[in-house]
């Protein structure tokens, strides 16, 4: 498998680099009928690759991103072929960029058949980028959906293997970025021990605060080839988590962000904002509201994805333990969506057709509550401890065991929906009252884990689906005194709602939905720190619908 992936991986770079810079013809004739020469094209580079996102059934954004020899207006021509050659264009058109948008360029085609896999590549006169993949939104009818779900990649923490992995895939309907896409640091900054000997130090070398700092970042990262990979071989669906503005970002704030030094958080909000929107493949709900991104995406009858904005928007300031175990964060008011998106999301799950409805957001739902002992010493002591006590029958249990057993048990992250018990609530409460089918997908942990959704009354309304990091590290890292496997194997047994816990690889999840079931397949690869790398199937786990089955089962 390693040396298959390497191989295509070859192929692949050949590909792209030859297509960028080959002697090519120009899109379309200049259809002059003087003599007067058309005017010579800006001479650019592709340097970012190319992509496409936020798929309807007629619709799809296209992305590129031009790097031109000398400042000024750049017309940029584009084309949809139904083949890999080019050689029936269904679709072409132009537009011009230029610095007031770092020289990205966003085209949403339409007129689009649905269910349909198209190529598309654009050119400025003869200089041509390289050629993309990717699909709409099927309608009607559905046999299958595929999603690969991805969050937290972090450019200097190690290389995107888990980008090349799916990029090799062909079964993909889209990829599904849970936000997390860069991280805010400067060089020397969180989990970039080995970004000198990676070759991937920061740049900007500071931490991103102006939008120049945010355009850099996300053109560094656009660099890598098999981001670029992934991007090119089929649409993504994105929102952003708090990395794309500023560790755990809430809507006034930021703890990565301080006012007297770093500016108006407000102002560096916006120009994140901008930036993620100049970079990545997305469509705005609101061309006014920029900051507004939740918007659905259905797949026919089978599945609508609702991707949430659990940071930005809404979200109240986080508590700390002291608040926590004070009550604080039970208070009913306390908004994690906010309340326009809170009503908004009531209507889709309410008037949505998908027999699956799925949540793409960033922050864990699920109830993550652990022993208080475990919580305040993590480690192999205090885990066993609890454990042991556990599994002793209750009278044979020793005065401290008894106690351990009685402790109470503590949101491990407050910073997720567990800080925001009545906001959950809320949109549990809805999945009920309109009796659907409930999938959540989450990332922001850089663990993977599987739970099922419980409200407040220990009833059962859904699963979770938790993907692990691209890059960004997990639980090794902070317990590294605790064996991976026995760690994922403690974390069951002390959160009640949790039924997989994978807590020190990298990966990322596949996400297979048909009539009679959803299953999702936990894909791991053994190493970040090269590009030779092997991937496996960590864990394959699934749900099924109906009152009685929504709960997380081993698959058949
Ligand atoms: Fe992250």
């Amino acid at each position: 498998m390693t040396t298959e992936s390497n191989r295509r991986r070859f192929l692949r770079n050949v590909t792209l680099g030859s297509v960028a810079v080959g002697g090519v013809l120009p899109l379309a004739a200049c259809g002059s009928d003087d003599d007067t020469p058309a005017p010579e094209a800006p001479k650019v580079s592709y340097q970012h690759g190319v992509a496409s996102g936020d798929p309807q059934s007629d619709r799809v954004i296209l992305w590129t991103r031009v790097t031109p020899a000398a400042d000024g207006e750049v017309p940029v021509s584009w084309e949809v072929a139904s083949d890999a050659q080019f050689a029936t264009i269904v679709k072409s058109g132009s537009t011009t960029t230029n610095a007031a948008r770092d020289y990205t360029v966003k085209v949403d085609v339409t007129g689009l058949a649905a269910a349909t896999r198209y190529h598309y590549r654009f050119a400025v006169g003869a200089q041509r980028s390289p050629a993309g993949s990717t699909k709409t939104l099927p309608t009607g009818n559905v046999d299958t959906v595929r999603l690969a779900v991805f969050s937290c990649s972090n450019y200097p923490a190690g290389y995107f293997n888990v980008y090349a992995d799916a990029a090799l895939r062909n079964d993909l309907d889209a990829s599904v970025h849970l936000g997390d896409y860069i991280y805010e640091y400067g060089v020397g900054g969180y989990a970039s021990d080995t970004a000198a000997t990676l070759g991937r130090l920061s740049v900007p070398p500071t931490e991103t605060i102006q939008l120049a700092d945010y355009r850099r970042r996300y053109a560094q990262y656009r660099t890598d080839a098999d981001l670029q990979a992934l991007h090119a071989a089929m649409p993504m669906i994105a929102v952003w988590d708090d990395h794309e503005i500023a560790n755990d970002t809430w809507k006034n704030g930021a703890e990565n962000h301080t006012e007297g030094t770093e500016g108006k958080f407000a102002d560096r909000r916006a120009a994140a904002i901008q930036a993620y929107h100049e970079w990545m493949p997305t469509r705005l709900p609101d061309a006014a509201r920029p900051e507004k991104i939740y918007r659905s995406f259905d797949f026919g009858n089978l599945l609508s994805l609702h991707m949430l904005d659990t940071r930005n928007i809404g979200r109240d300031q986080q508590v700390d333990v002291t608040a926590y175990l004070q009550g604080l964060a039970h208070d009913p008011a306390r908004q994690l969506l906010g309340a326009e998106q809170n009503t908004w999301l009531a209507t889709q799950l309410q008037t949505s057709k998908g027999q699956w409805q799925v949540l793409g957001q960033q922050v864990l739902m699920s109830r993550m509550s652990i022993p208080a002992s475990v919580a305040q010493d993590p480690g192999v002591a205090t885990m066993t401890a609890y454990l042991t006590a556990l599994q002793t029958p209750a009278g044979a249990r020793t005065p401290e065991q008894a106690a351990l057993v009685a402790q109470p048990k503590i949101p491990y992250n407050l910073d997720a929906w567990d800080g925001y018990p009545a906001a959950r609530d809320a949109v549990l409460a809805a999945v009920k009252a309109n009796d659907r089918n409930l999938v959540v997908l989450a990332g922001d942990t850089h663990n993977a884990w599987a739970s099922d959704l419980t409200d407040s009354t220990g009833q059962v309304v859904g699963v979770e689906f938790a993907t692990s990091s691209v890059s960004s590290p997990g639980f090794e890292v902070y317990l590294p005194t605790v064996p991976p496997a026995q760690l994922g194997g403690a974390f069951p047994m002390l959160i009640d709602d949790l039924v997989y816990a994978d807590t020190s690889r990298r990966g990322y999840l596949v996400l297979k939905a048909t009539a009679q079931e959803v299953r999702a397949d936990f894909v791991f690869v053994n190493t970040i720190a090269s590009h030779t790398y092997q991937a496996v199937v960590g864990q394959s786990l699934r749900t099924l619908p109906g009152a009685g089955n929504r709960k997380v089962v081993p698959v058949a």
